[in-house]
């Protein structure tokens, strides 16, 4: 679908991470935790965002400026209007009932907090893991749905080291992680469950069409990140 989101709050939540709050003509409702959107940024190719919350016509993003495009978006005022496709993608299956553990890396938090309050909503209990390398965001409103235990690289905030070096203290039935690839595979060996992984590859058309985000699947075939995923079971895919 064809979005038309009209820029409400654009802020820096730490040096380099920004919170946009957007309105959206099309009421996106429920069903878009773990999607993306692909959004225009005035170059040849859009760029995929999580959707970090949404509720009706009101969506929020969070990203880090790495490149170009991000940096333009950061630089959107209020009453700006964007284009985007979405949202895209299959997302995460949410339980009704048990304990679920999230496990978030860096600029892969976002999709969890909507994911986080779904789960909190059918009456599941939440514990969430954060990791980044410094500086922590989102951590307050990860703790309105779950238990939070936040872990930095450099041990500025929370317990010092890696989201894996805590995991062995809880325990769930499913897991959701979505981060950096090595992240993943170590939290996938770590799991004492099952579980879901959301994927980042380079995207080009973000709807199937032209191969770019491939990824290799258990079973010798592969899938399309863009359409397939983001998000997996975490035995379906290699990583
Ligand atoms: C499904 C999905 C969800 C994502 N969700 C978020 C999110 O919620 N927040 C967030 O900050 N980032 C997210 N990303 C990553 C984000 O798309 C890239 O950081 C962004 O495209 C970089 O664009 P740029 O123009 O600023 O940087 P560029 O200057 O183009 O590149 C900088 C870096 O970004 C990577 N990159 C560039 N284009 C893409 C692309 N199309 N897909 C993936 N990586 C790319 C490059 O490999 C490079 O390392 C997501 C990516 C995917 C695939
Ligand atoms: S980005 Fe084109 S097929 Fe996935």
């Amino acid at each position: 679908m064809m979005l038309s989101l009209e820029v409400t709050s654009n802020r820096f939540l730490t040096s380099d991470v920004v919170q946009m709050e957007l309105t959206s003509e099309q009421d996106l409702g429920r069903g878009s935790v773990g999607k993306f959107i692909h959004i225009d940024v005035g170059r040849t190719l859009r760029r995929p965002i999580s959707i970090c919350e949404v509720d009706g016509h009101s969506l929020t993003i969070v990203y880090r400026i790495e490149g170009t495009g991000t940096a333009w978006l950061s630089e959107r005022q209020s009453g700006e209007v964007l284009n985007a496709l979405g949202p895209l993608g299959s997302g995460y299956p949410i339980m009704k009932s048990g304990k679920a553990l999230l496990v978030g890396g860096g600029i892969g938090i976002p999709p969890l907090l909507q994911t986080a309050k779904e789960l909190a909503s059918n009456g599941v209990q939440v514990t969430t893991i954060l990791g980044f390398r410094s500086e922590p965001f989102l951590v307050e409103e990860f703790a309105t749905y779950s238990d939070v235990h936040v872990v930095t690289e450099d041990g500025s905030h929370g317990t010092k080291g890696f989201v894996t070096d805590v995991m062995d203290a809880f325990t769930y039935d499913t897991f959701y992680s979505c981060g950096p690839r090595a992240m993943l595979q170590a939290v996938k060996q770590r799991a004492t469950s099952p579980g879901y992984l959301s994927l980042e590859e380079r995207m080009g058309c973000g709807v199937g069409a032209c191969l770019a985000c491939v990824c290799d699947k258990a079973d010798g075939t592969y899938a399309k990140v863009c359409t397939d995923g983001p998000v997996f079971e975490s035995e379906e895919v290699v990583l």
